[in-house]
């Protein structure tokens, strides 16, 4: 199996709230991989152009800034970084602002050119679980092993709300709803399910258990 040899590329997708940071971190972790959030790079161009001032309901204004942020994505499972311009930006990632915000930035096909370079130069040789809405599709369609991770609505909600505490649930619902909209509706590189991949409905399972599936569908491939 290609696990072994350290060159295995493990795709990720999935909407927001199904699972996939936890379960591909805790895969990564057992298997001794790398670990990518493609997320965390999209919400890391957010916060460069918010706090730079780009108008956000403009795409080309979008575009035109696209190339400026210097992005670092640091790949260990268990300890995964992210910097913009030299700056540990992981708390600005998660703030409310840039949650809202983010799906006007990745619906922009100059975002996207650019992210992909880097994601695909991060991939490299392999080695790695790479998580995101696109990576089976896109950014890794030759991926030895596509999992499309999902959750009935509720259960992602609840699950988002126990992440940020104090939030409200049927606020998180609408605005996970809102998100799915955007990001599978959009044209650029929408959510998909790859007719390759493995779909896997986490509502009735622990995480540990998520983690058990995804480790022996990576080992049989
Ligand atoms: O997984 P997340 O919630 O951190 O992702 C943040 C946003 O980035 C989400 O609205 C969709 C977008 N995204 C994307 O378009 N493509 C990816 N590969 C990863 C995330």
């Amino acid at each position: 199996m290609s696990a072994e040899s350290g060159s295995v590329v493990v795709a990720m997708d999935g909407p927001s709230g199904s699972g996939k940071s936890s379960t591909a971190r805790g895969v990564a972790a057992r298997l001794g991989l790398r670990y990518l959030d493609t997320g965390a790079q999209f919400r890391a161009m957010t916060v460069w152009m918010l706090r730079h001032h780009v108008d956000l309901s403009d795409p080309e204004a979008v575009a035109a800034a696209a190339d400026r942020p210097e992005l670092a994505s640091g790949t260990d499972p268990r300890h995964p970084t992210i910097c913009v311009d030299g700056e540990d930006v992981a708390e600005s990632i998660r703030s409310d602002e840039t949650t809202r915000s983010v799906s006007a930035v990745a619906s922009v096909p100059a975002v996207r050119k650019r992210l992909l370079e880097l994601q695909r130069s991060i991939i490299g040789a392999g080695g790695i679980v790479v998580e995101g809405r696109d990576i089976g599709s896109v950014v890794a369609p030759d991926a030895d092993v596509k999992i499309y991770l999902t959750a009935d609505s509720a259960a992602r909600a609840a699950r988002r709300t126990a992440e940020q505490r104090g939030a409200d649930v049927a606020a998180t619902e609408a605005d996970l709803q809102r998100r799915d909209r955007i990001d599978s509706t959009r044209a650029a590189a929408p959510l998909t399910i790859p007719d390759d991949a493995v779909h896997i409905d986490t509502t009735p399972y622990t995480l540990a258990e998520v983690i058990d599936q995804v480790v022996a569908l990576v080992r049989e491939s």
